[in-house]
């Protein structure tokens, strides 16, 4: 039988808040949460069990996908405890470990214990490190760590804070979130291709003429100028999520592919990346920064504008990138990735281009009409749309685009935090970026990150509420191609 205590580090924080809890809850309506379950919260702050509780209830309440029962919720809450922490003191450790126990001591079967980081990168290798020497990690059953991004800040530091994690958590007892993996329609990815073979079929340069990736984002920095002023968009977006899900579209699995064979095949996505240099970085990167501009027909403020922004910043908060994956599948196939700020809406989605027959084949010069498309929405709607051409009937000359369409109802669907907290308890990592993966997008960024610090590609602004900047548009123009789906 499993019994486990979920040791929540940062459990006043704004994740714990916002997705932590409310996944919890969802969880165990569902009755997907292990059948003896503890979460004892931690924080700088002291509180009272009481106080705790009603913070849960209350993130619960506000931020759920369901509508919270309110029995059902109090029942919830007697799982919960809480326990001031400093990161810092180890007795403080000592401290946690025995109401640990004494947890334990209350519940049936072999106890585990799931500890999860929602603090911020900084204090990852103290509280790894502390974990080990207060013997918190010397669970009875299996112990795991479950970790946020960002994993280091380039290729070096992470390979040291991966080191760091290793004296006190081995590779496979590591869960490193990328949110984006969590994604209903991100996990769905590969078992479209395998199980569909009119998808299958097409799965390669054989067909597809290129594949566009984006992740606009309406809002700005927000609050969070001190984090990312020091990251940008390459840092915060790119190098995690936006590679990631490169590696979950391009995956050609044998079926029933165990999460090593992803492992495995995500990785090789990686090594198979065409590797940027120094020479080529700006011939393949656009870099961009939002100006002022306008949102919903109301002004915003540019970038540098923003509070906690220094003036003369050059940090991004836009990237585009041209990739190509030498590989039997995909060689010849341009991969576009962009995601920013500020941009004219919030969407994340795939869009594959088909080759297109017709366009030898007729007169036409009008794109729009003759481009066979498959597109992946992936939020903040989920659903899957094939553009195929027709005969316009009032027009006989003219081609017209019908849609096939499947949107799925967002109430129904889990979110992400759900997902990969459940997958954690299970101890399936399919879904969490291993250690190879995160070396490998951060061996592949380097050399941008390289040419952002000495200024060698250039920055171009875009006004907030556009789809970024003109020089994003000439990247797929250079191959005769162009940004789909812009509105
Ligand atoms: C986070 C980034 O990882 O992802 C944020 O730090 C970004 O800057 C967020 O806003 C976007 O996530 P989503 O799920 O809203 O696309």
């Amino acid at each position: 039988m499993e019994a486990t205590t979920f040791v929540l580090f940062g459990a006043t924080g704004d994740l714990a808040k916002r997705k932590i809890y409310p996944a919890l809850y969802n969880l165990f309506i569902d009755g997907k949460l292990p059948e003896s379950f503890h979460v004892i919260g931690l924080g700088r702050r002291s509180f009272s069990d009481e106080v705790y509780q009603a913070s849960v209830q209350q993130s619960v309440q506000t931020f759920s996908r369901r509508t919270a029962d309110e029995s059902e919720l109090q029942r919830f809450m007697q799982s919960f405890s809480y326990c001031a922490l400093n990161i810092d003191h180890q007795e403080d450790y000592k401290k946690l470990l025995e109401q640990v126990q004494q947890k334990e001591a209350a519940m049936t079967g072999t106890t585990n214990r799931l500890f999860y980081l929602s603090v911020g990168p900084e204090f990852f290798e103290t509280i790894a490190h502390n974990i080990k020497a207060s013997g918190l990690g010397d669970a009875q059953g299996w112990k795991r760590l479950v970790i946020e991004k960002p994993f280091g800040h380039d290729l070096l530091s992470a390979q040291q804070l991966n080191a760091k994690l290793s004296e006190s958590f081995e590779e496979h007892e590591i869960y490193r979130i990328d949110h984006y993996l969590g994604k209903p329609m991100v996990q769905k990815l590969e078992i479209l291709q395998q199980s569909n073979p009119v998808l299958q079929a097409l799965w390669s340069n054989r067909y597809i003429a290129n594949v566009q990736i984006t992740a606009s984002e309406t809002v700005g920095v927000e609050e969070r100028a001190g984090y990312y002023d020091h990251v940008g968009a390459i840092r915060d977006m790119f190098q995690n999520h936006m590679l990631q899900l490169l590696m979950m579209l391009t995956l050609h699995l044998p079926e029933n592919s165990t999460s090593e064979v992803v492992r495995f095949k995500k990785k090789k996505i990686l090594e198979a990346l065409e590797p940027l240099h120094k020479d080529n970085v700006a011939t393949h990167i656009v870099r961009g920064q939002y100006a002022a501009g306008t949102q919903s027909g109301k002004p915003v403020a540019g970038y540098t504008e923003e509070p906690g922004i220094p003036a003369g910043s050059m940090n991004d908060t836009y990237i585009a990138a041209k990739l190509e994956i030498d590989d039997p599948f995909w060689r010849g196939v341009p991969f576009y990735i962009r995601t920013g700020k500020r941009m004219a809406e919030k969407s994340t989605r795939i869009v594959i281009e088909f080759k297109e027959a017709l366009k030898q084949s007729t007169k036409t010069q009008d794109n729009n009409r003759i481009a066979n498309l498959l597109i992946y929405e992936i939020s903040p709607n989920e659903g899957i749309t094939f553009q195929l051409n027709t005969r316009d009937p009032q027009n006989k000359e003219q081609f017209k685009p019908i849609h096939i369409d499947f949107h799925s109802n967002g109430d129904e669907v889990p979110e992400a935090y759900e997902s990969l907290i459940l997958d954690a308890f299970n101890g399936d990592p399919t879904f969490f970026a291993h250690w190879d993966e995160v070396e490998l997008s951060w061996k592949w960024v380097q050399p941008i990150l390289n040419a952002f610090a000495e200024q060698s590609v250039p920055l171009h602004y875009y006004p907030a509420g556009s789809n970024g900047p003109k020089a994003a548009e000439e990247l797929l123009a250079q191959n005769g191609h162009h940004w789909w789906l812009d509105r």
